[in-house]
C-alpha cells in the first residue's frame, strides 16, 4: 500500500498564528515518513494560503515566535479540492494544526467538508461549540457538569450579578491562549477588562474566579475507542496571577505534574467528566479538556480545546504519552482515525 498523503495546514488568521506554527514544526519533525507523505500549507496572517517547502523554518528562535512567510505558491481552494500552479494536490487527510478562530472554530472544518477532504479532529459543530465558551458552558451544564457561574456581555456597561464575587475572570467568548483575559479583583477594573476582551471578540464572558488547581485531561479517539489520559496539573510560577499568555508560551516555567495527592475518586471523576464533555460537544479525534479542582473540592469544567497545543512538549501529547503512546504514534493514530472517518453528511 502506498503512503497516506497528508496535508499539514498551519498558521492562520487568528491571534494564535505563531503557536500553530510551533505545533506544526513539532509534527513535521516527528511524523512517520514511512507511512505518510507530507504537503505543507501555510496560511499567512492576512489569510493567503501558500504551498510551502517542507524545510520552511517554523521553529522558535530565542524568544521570537515563528510565522508563515509571505512567499510561496498560492493554493487555490476549488470545488474539486486544493490546487497549486494549476495542479490538484493529492491529499488523503488534512491535519489542520490551527488554533483559535478560523482554525479551531468549525470554519475550516466546514470548508474541508465542502471540498470533500477528510481531516483530523472534530467536525464543524463540535469545533464551533467548543470554541465559543458561551455555548460550551450551557452544554456542559446540561450534561450535569459544574461550570463557573457567570454571564455573557457585549458591552462594558454592565451590572455584575449578585451571585458573583470578586475576583472575577473576564475573557473573550471565543479566544484562546489566554489572550484578552483578565483577572479582575475589584469593580474599578471591570470596565477596562471588558474593553480589553472586546478587542478580541464581540462577546465576553464575565465569570466567577475559581480558586483551586488547574487540571487537564486528554481524550483520543482511535480504533473506534475513546482513550482517556491520566490527569495532569498545570503548575506555574508564583509570579503569575493565572495561566496567561506569558506563562503559557514565553516562559519555560510551566510544569505539568501528575498529582499524587489527588484522591482516586476525584481523578476518576475528572476523567469521566472529560469523556462526558467530549461526547456532549460531539468531539472527534482529539481534545484536551480543562478543569478546575476547587479549594472546596468541586470539579468545575473550564473548556474543551479541540486542537490543543501540539508540540512534543505540549500538554496534550504529554498526557497521551502517559498512556504509553509516543508523539509519533499519536500523530499516526489521529491521521488513521481521520482517514477512516466518513465524509458523508449522514454519518
Ligand atoms: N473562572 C476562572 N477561574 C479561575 N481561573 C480562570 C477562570 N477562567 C479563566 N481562568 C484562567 O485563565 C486561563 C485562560 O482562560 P481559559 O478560559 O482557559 O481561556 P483560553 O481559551 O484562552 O485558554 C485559564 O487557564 C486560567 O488560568
Ligand atoms: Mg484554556
Amino acid at each position: 500500500m502506498g503512503k497516506t498523503k497528508v496535508a499539514i495546514i498551519c498558521g492562520g488568521k487568528s491571534s494564535e498564528h505563531e503557536i500553530s506554527c510551533v505545533s506544526a514544526n513539532g509534527v513535521l519533525a516527528a511524523i512517520d515518513r514511512d507511512l505518510f507523505e507530507i504537503t505543507l500549507i501555510g496560511i499567512t496572517k492576512s489569510g493567503r494560503w501558500l504551498h510551502l517547502p517542507l524545510e520552511t523554518n517554523l521553529k522558535i528562535q530565542g524568544s521570537v515566535l515563528p510565522s508563515i512567510p509571505d512567499s510561496g505558491s498560492e493554493v487555490s481552494i476549488t470545488s474539486s479540492g486544493l490546487v497549486v500552479d494549476g495542479k490538484k494536490l493529492e491529499i488523503d487527510v488534512v491535519f489542520p494544526i490551527l488554533h483559535g478562530p478560523y482554525g479551531e472554530d468549525g470554519t475550516i472544518q466546514g470548508l474541508l467538508e465542502i471540498i470533500q477532504l477528510r481531516y483530523v479532529g472534530s467536525g464543524v459543530l463540535a469545533s464551533a461549540v467548543s470554541m465559543d465558551k458561551s455555548y460550551a458552558k450551557p452544554i456542559f451544564a446540561a450534561s450535569g457538569l459544574n461550570v463557573a457561574p457567570g454571564i455573557v456581555v457585549t458591552s462594558p456597561d454592565i451590572t455584575v450579578p449578585t451571585n458573583l464575587s470578586y475576583p472575577i475572570f473576564v475573557k473573550p467568548a471565543r479566544s484562546g491562549s489566554s489572550r484578552g483575559t483578565t483577572k479582575v479583583k475589584e469593580i474599578a477594573q471591570l470596565k477596562s477588562a471588558i474593553q480589553v476582551a472586546l478587542e478580541f471578540d464581540s462577546k465576553v464572558i464575565v465569570e466567577q474566579a475559581i480558586s483551586g488547581r488547574e487540571i487537564e485531561c486528554a481524550v483520543l479517539e482511535t480504533d473506534g475507542k475513546f482513550l482517556v489520559s491520566p490527569v495532569g496539573q498545570i503548575v506555574i510560577s508564583d509570579k503569575y496571577e493565572f495561566y496567561d499568555f506569558q506563562a503559557k508560551y514565553l516562559d519555560d516555567s510551566m510544569q505539568l505534574v501528575f498529582p499524587e495527592d489527588l484522591p482516586n475518586e476525584i481523578t476518576e471523576k475528572i476523567q469521566k467528566n472529560a469523556l462526558t464533555a467530549f461526547k456532549a460537544a460531539g468531539c472527534e479525534g482529539l481534545a484536551r479538556i480543562d478543569f478546575f479542582y476547587s479549594d472546596s473540592g468541586e470539579i468545575v469544567i473550564n473548556e474543551i480545546n479541540t486542537m490543543p497545543g501540539f508540540t512534543p512538549t505540549s500538554v496534550y501529547p504529554k498526557l497521551i504519552g502517559k498512556l504509553g503512546i509516543s508523539y509519533q504514534e499519536l500523530i499516526s493514530k489521529l491521521i488513521q482515525t481521520a482517514k477512516h472517518r466518513s465524509i458523508n453528511i449522514t454519518r
